[in-house]
């Protein structure tokens, strides 16, 4: 190697902000759905776990509705056990707001400086494997500041006004999008500072980052980071569940 060739940048510090403060309607359990359990276990404990595993992240802050004793105890033991280990992150907790925009903002404030690609991930996403987190961290770059993990959409899409169909784009062109979503972090705190934390449309943190003109790469998804958002999606999520455990007897749900 020349004396010229340049050095590769020391990768960035990464943070991962999982949010995990909303109250779950449509899953219609009356608690928060981060609490409500899956296989034994609450659905932040899986989403938890994941995250860890990935090993990419040096800071997680976990966004956690007002004064909710119970998943602030799933924090603190999560802190605990990744406590002083070498490659393990620090894990904290910070209380969020009444929109998913405002717990992301919250997250995002909670990290330190010093990280420079932020993964912005769903709790109710409870079983997204590892290597989503590590697919996504990676592809984030000075020339590509969002990455958003995608699949194939199977549904026929149609365009509607009231009950009228407009039209019907082109499905091979449509993606469904999950998260977590990877940012540089300079790029996403000033995505945030120039939104509006109460706007109902802003259903993704990479839609902030578009309306900026940022280039927005796509990744491959994974079925299994599927959104708990329904009833059956937490049949489906105990399901998966079950069959782990007749696979891998003995293992942690
Ligand atoms: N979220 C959050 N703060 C909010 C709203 C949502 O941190 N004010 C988080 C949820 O905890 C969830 C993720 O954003 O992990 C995706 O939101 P969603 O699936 O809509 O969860 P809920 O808002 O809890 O569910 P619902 O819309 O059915 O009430
Ligand atoms: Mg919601």
């Amino acid at each position: 190697m020349s004396t010229n060739d340049r050095q590769p940048s020391a990768p960035a510090t990464v943070g991962v902000v999982l949010v995990a403060a909303g109250s779950g309607q449509r899953l219609g359990q009356g608690i928060p759905k981060a609490r409500v359990l899956c296989g034994g276990r609450t659905l932040l404990e899986h989403s938890l776990q994941g995250v860890v595993a990935s090993g990419v992240a040096r800071h997680v802050v976990v966004v956690l509705p007002a004064d909710d004793h119970v998943l602030a105890g799933v924090v603190e033991r999560a802190a605990r056990a990744t406590a002083g280990g070498t490659s393990a992150p620090l894990v904290t907790s910070v209380t969020g707001g009444t929109t998913r925009t405002a717990s992301v903002r919250a997250g995002i404030d909670a990290l330190p400086a010093s990280v420079g690609v932020v993964l912005v991930h769903d709790a109710a996403r409870a079983l997204t494997p590892p290597a989503v987190f590590r697919r996504v961290a990676a592809a984030v770059s000075a020339d590509v500041p969002a990455v958003i993990p995608v699949l194939p959409v199977v549904d026929t899409v149609k365009v509607v006004a009231g009950s009228t169909v407009m039209a019907t784009p082109d499905r091979a062109t449509l993606r469904a999008v999950q998260t977590p979503q990877g940012f540089d972090a300079a790029a996403l705190r000033a995505a945030h500072a120039g939104a509006s934390a109460g706007d109902p449309a802003v259903t993704d943190d990479a839609m902030l980052m578009e309306a900026r003109g940022a280039v927005v790469h796509v990744v491959d998804g994974d079925s299994l980071a599927f959104k708990v958002t329904t009833p059956l999606d937490l049949v489906m999520a105990e399901a998966v569940l079950g069959q782990r455990a007749l696979e891998q007897p003995g293992a942690v749900p």
